[in-house]
């Protein structure tokens, strides 16, 4: 007992001298923030170098896209654009993500209430899941790996203490399972011989490649699958509940879906020019993103002594750039606390400028913004045209650092529909 209170006595000391050192100067100082936001988007690798605190990147593995630096970061990021651009807005690719809207809204026949962010994970991850490793979303392997996940997200911002039982070391054993389960699905994909992985996948491209090693590959696929379900989930998530307290902003949204949906028939899968149709919906979701502010900051560190405003942030020195510092400016936006999806008419909607940077910059620009939004924007098309919600209690989003729910964000739901008949065809394949 001793022991351990001596333990975390040591532990609180040197994390507090680590703070100190590095993010206190920073913090204190009023000009400090705005220096750090301003930079690191269009100077990385010269000022500034992508820089994960060590438990983060004790967990990720040393060949994960937050850690690697210079060439090796090149070359990954480079499987990242490719594996992005094998999905796009192909209709292969749409269809899978409506069908998983479509088996999560289906799910919620019979009931009242549902916890949103379990939805939205369970949905966001199918939905990803299926383009990497070629498995459908229903596959009880899948439930298992988003098991690992949850444990891995814990752990990933705890004290990095290695001691059976605590989040870290959690977070550690659940990716040494996911590792394990995504070899075993790479061993059969590359046999050929599992029944559920005939279909195409980026996996292929990723075995097909020599160059990258066997680690490489699955911290890849390890990767894409964090960046890809957890931010998407938290983005569906801040939609149900900022759209929940705005009538009109819901009623807006009806009617533009239903106006897509009533150029189709029910079953008929939503493609890319209804995506290109949902106007008042990306309105919606840049809303979102600006107002939620999903990535808090990014770690950078100064390669250099650089100047800034004044202030000089010494070689070494970690930079924290506030994505959202921006999104929250009076002076670029007007009542800027106010969920306002108007503000975006006739705007220039890119994800990507220094007025708005939900999805960060420059050489580490997020390569999956587009398929997070379409996601987003798929479901919100069967869940508003479904059910009505209301949020049950007062459980504001919190940050984390990672924005959370307390409670899951439970919300009451109604279905608009009186038949008993699913309206829409779960599982259905093309
Ligand atoms: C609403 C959804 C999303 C948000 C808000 C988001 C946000 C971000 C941000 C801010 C970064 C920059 C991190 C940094 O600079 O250190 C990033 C990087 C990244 N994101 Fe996303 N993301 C989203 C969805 C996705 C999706 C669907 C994918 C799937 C492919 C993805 C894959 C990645 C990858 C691979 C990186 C690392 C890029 C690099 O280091 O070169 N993201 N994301």
């Amino acid at each position: 007992m001793v022991t351990t209170v001596l333990l975390a006595v040591f532990v609180a000391a040197i994390l507090a001298a680590v703070v100190y050192r590095h993010f206190l100067p920073l913090l204190r100082n009023p000009g400090a923030p705005g220096a750090a936001s301003a930079g690191p988007s269009s100077n990385e690798e010269r000022l500034f170098q992508c820089s994960y605190p060590g438990p983060i990147r004790g967990i990720l593995g040393g060949s994960s896209l937050l850690v690697v630096t210079g060439e090796r970061h090149r070359r990954i990021r480079g499987m990242a654009l490719a594996f992005v651009a094998s999905t796009g807005l192909r209709p292969a690719y749409l269809a899978d993500v409506d069908r998983a809207a479509r088996a999560v809204v289906a799910s919620w026949r019979g009931r009242c209430a549902v916890a949103f962010c379990d939805e939205a994970r369970q949905f966001a991850f199918g939905a990803i899941v299926e383009q990497v490793v070629g498995l459908s979303p229903e596959a009880p392997l899948i439930r298992r790996l988003l098991e690992h996940y949850s444990t891995f997200m814990k752990g990933l911002v705890s004290l990095p203490l290695n001691i059976p039982g605590t989040p870290y070391a959690r977070a550690v054993e659940a990716r040494r399972k996911i590792s394990l389960t995504l070899e075993e699905i790479m061993d059969e994909r590359w046999k050929g011989d599992g029944s559920s992985f005939r279909k195409p996948a980026f996996l292929d491209v990723l075995i097909a490649d020599s160059e990258l090693s066997h680690d490489d590959k699955v911290t890849f696929v390890l990767d894409t699958l964090l960046a890809g379900y957890e931010t998407t989930s938290v983005l569906l998530s801040m939609l149900v509940y900022f759209v929940g307290q705005s009538a009109q902003c819901l009623e807006q949204l009806k009617v533009e879906h239903e106006s897509i949906r009533s150029s189709k028939g029910t079953d008929e899968f939503l493609t890319a020019e209804d995506y290109r149709k949902m106007e008042y919906t990306q309105r919606v979701i840049n809303e979102t993103l600006r107002c939620g502010n999903i990535v808090k900051f990014v770690h950078r560190k100064a390669l250099k002594d650089v100047k800034y405003k004044g202030y000089v942030i010494p070689a070494g020195w970690k930079v924290l750039p506030i994505l959202g510092s921006v999104h929250l400016d009076p002076a670029l936006y007007k009542n800027p606390q106010e969920f306002d999806p108007c503000r975006w008419e006739g705007l220039d909607q890119t994800s990507s400028g220094k007025k708005f940077a939900p999805f960060g910059g420059g050489l580490r620009l997020c390569p999956g913004s587009e398929l997070g939004k379409v996601e987003a924007a798929f479901f919100l098309h069967h869940l508003v045209l479904q059910y009505g919600w209301r949020l049950d209690g007062e459980y504001v989003p919190m940050a984390h650092p990672y924005v959370e729910f307390s409670k899951g964000l439970p919300i009451e739901i109604w279905c608009h529909q009186q038949s008993d008949t699913a309206p829409w065809f779960v599982g259905q394949q093309l």
